[in-house]
């Protein structure tokens, strides 16, 4: 048997990395997918706060979705200080969120569609603070930008493939619409990465809901095949391998 041992990236997320043989494989691209209200943001701005904090890597944040200072505010309940980190050049915040009134980058719309501009501010971003963790919140609000399968499918690919150049690791969110039973959008997100991470927040019974976390696929990984509790304490995501969820 080979000694060899791909080199991870720990989230530092209690009772995750436990999961998947220490962290996901450096250099890859991660899907983090679930319904609204599931825990994906959180989850992966753990990932970059923690990078940071524990690990003395910088991330970049592109956020499509929610306003930085709604970011800030929200995971500052958890203790998580996102604006320190911005100011010690930890983290840098891409807004892409619509409550921007002039978009610094145009994404892909109609007819060019084209990552090409996103890709370009968020490696120059990448580059000046020597980011080793990316994410993209969310890759849901890009796919509805395009109308072709095929070409979603190439430019998502050239744009992952570009970030994750010399050892990047990138998530990206991708949220399940309510009635659908596929992973995400147009599907192809999962196409893309290399390992791909659910969310549940299910009902159980008529008046509670129970939140687990499941490794569906991570490539050159003995992941966990169950589907594990998971909380949102007052210090963020915690998961518990020993504690089978319920979906
Ligand atoms: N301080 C907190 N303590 C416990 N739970 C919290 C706390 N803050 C948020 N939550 C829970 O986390 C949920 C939001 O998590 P998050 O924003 O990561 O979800 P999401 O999957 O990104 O949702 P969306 O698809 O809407 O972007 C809230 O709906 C709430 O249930
Ligand atoms: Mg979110």
């Amino acid at each position: 048997m080979s000694e060899y041992t791909i080199p991870r990236v720990k989230t530092g997320i209690p009772g995750l990395d436990e999961l998947i043989e220490g962290g996901f494989p450096k250099g890859d691209t991660i899907l983090i997918a679930g319904k609204a209200g599931t825990g994906k943001s959180i989850l992966a701005i753990q990932f970059l706060y923690n990078g940071a904090v524990k690990y003395n890597e910088p991330g970049i944040l592109v956020t499509l979705e929610e306003p930085p200072h709604l970011i800030k505010r929200n995971m500052m309940c958890f203790g998580m200080d996102l604006e320190a980190l911005e100011k010690e050049g930890l983290l840098a915040i891409i807004d892409l969120s619509p409550s921007k009134e002039v978009t610094p980058v145009s994404i892909g719309e109609y007819p060019s569609f084209d990552l090409s501009g996103l890709k370009a501010i968020i490696a120059s971003h990448a580059d000046r603070i020597n980011a080793q963790r990316i994410v993209i919140d969310t890759l849901s609000i890009l796919a509805y930008k395009f109308r072709s399968r095929d070409i979603l499918r190439e430019e998502f690919f050239k744009l992952t493939a570009h970030l994750t150049q010399g050892g990047r690791t990138l998530l990206l969110t991708s949220e399940i619409p309510e009635h659908q039973n596929g992973l995400g959008v147009f599907d192809i997100e999962a196409f893309l990465a290399s390992g791909v991470i659910v969310l549940y927040n299910e009902k159980i019974g008529p008046t509670s809901r129970s939140r687990s976390i499941e490794v569906l696929k991570l490539r050159g990984s003995k992941h966990s095949s169950r589907i594990h509790s998971m909380r949102i304490t007052d210090d963020g995501i915690r998961v518990f391998p020993g504690e089978i969820g319920s979906v």
